[in-house]
């Protein structure tokens, strides 16, 4: 999506072989009209998916999250991430570790807010090794729902994720694709490009 990668080429900041920064519109501080229009695009990517509810993993998704939720007029729920087990009430959990950023925490979602009969569009910022993603498909799963799409504003295409969801059998839409990234190097794939084999040296 060329408004994206334009505003990455513009104030994204490569600060190694596998970070970006995109802290001034995405992480840090918020460009609303800006996640408006990628909500939009989220939205007419997914129209015919028949989505009931956009879902996303506090805290970076809940922007482009709600703005996509508008666009197709559906609630967004936020998957929690707790640092321990919920041992009571009605919930789904499970465990998720990011590589990038070396934590662990239980994502969790009270039972309430997810239906059998749900199609579930999961919106996140980065997708990197897919470990976030891939928990939310467990949980979504496990309460009988449908995953019907996954939208990530960035894929880091060198990693593992898009591999891995794939594989899953999800069908993932990236508005941004980063083939390669170093010191002062951001260079992006074609929305059509495999991923596959630049994913399979990477380790993380
Ligand atoms: P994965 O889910 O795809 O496996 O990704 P991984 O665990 O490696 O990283 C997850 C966390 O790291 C996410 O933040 C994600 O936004 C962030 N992240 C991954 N790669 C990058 C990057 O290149 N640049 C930036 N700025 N962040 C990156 P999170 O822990 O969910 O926190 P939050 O930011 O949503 O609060």
């Amino acid at each position: 999506m060329k408004l994206l990668e334009d505003r990455i080429k513009k104030e994204g900041k490569a600060l190694s072989e596998t970070v970006l920064k995109v802290d001034s519109f995405i992480n840090h501080q918020v460009d609303s009209e800006f996640m408006d229009a990628l909500g939009e695009d989220f939205a007419e990517h997914f129209k015919d998916a028949g989505i009931t509810k956009v879902f996303t993993i506090e805290s970076s998704g809940i922007a482009p999250a709600l703005m996509t939720a508008k666009h197709l007029d559906v609630p967004m729920v936020i998957l929690k991430k707790q640092t321990s087990k919920i041992l009571n009430g009605n919930v789904y959990q499970t465990r998720i570790t990011s590589f990038t950023k070396g934590t662990s925490y239980e994502l969790t979602l009270f039972a309430d807010y997810i239906q059998p009969e749900d199609r579930i569009l999961l919106i996140d910022d980065f997708l990197a090794n897919g470990e976030a993603a891939m928990g939310a498909s467990r949980i979504i799963a496990e309460s009988g729902a449908t995953l019907a799409g996954i939208g990530i504003l960035i894929e880091k295409s060198f990693q593992k994720g898009r591999n891995r969801l794939e594989e899953a059998g999800y069908n993932v839409y990236s508005q941004a694709r980063i083939g390669k990234l170093g010191e002062g190097v951001i260079e992006f794939l074609d929305e059509d490009a495999p991923a596959a084999d630049l994913a399979s040296e990477a380790s993380e």
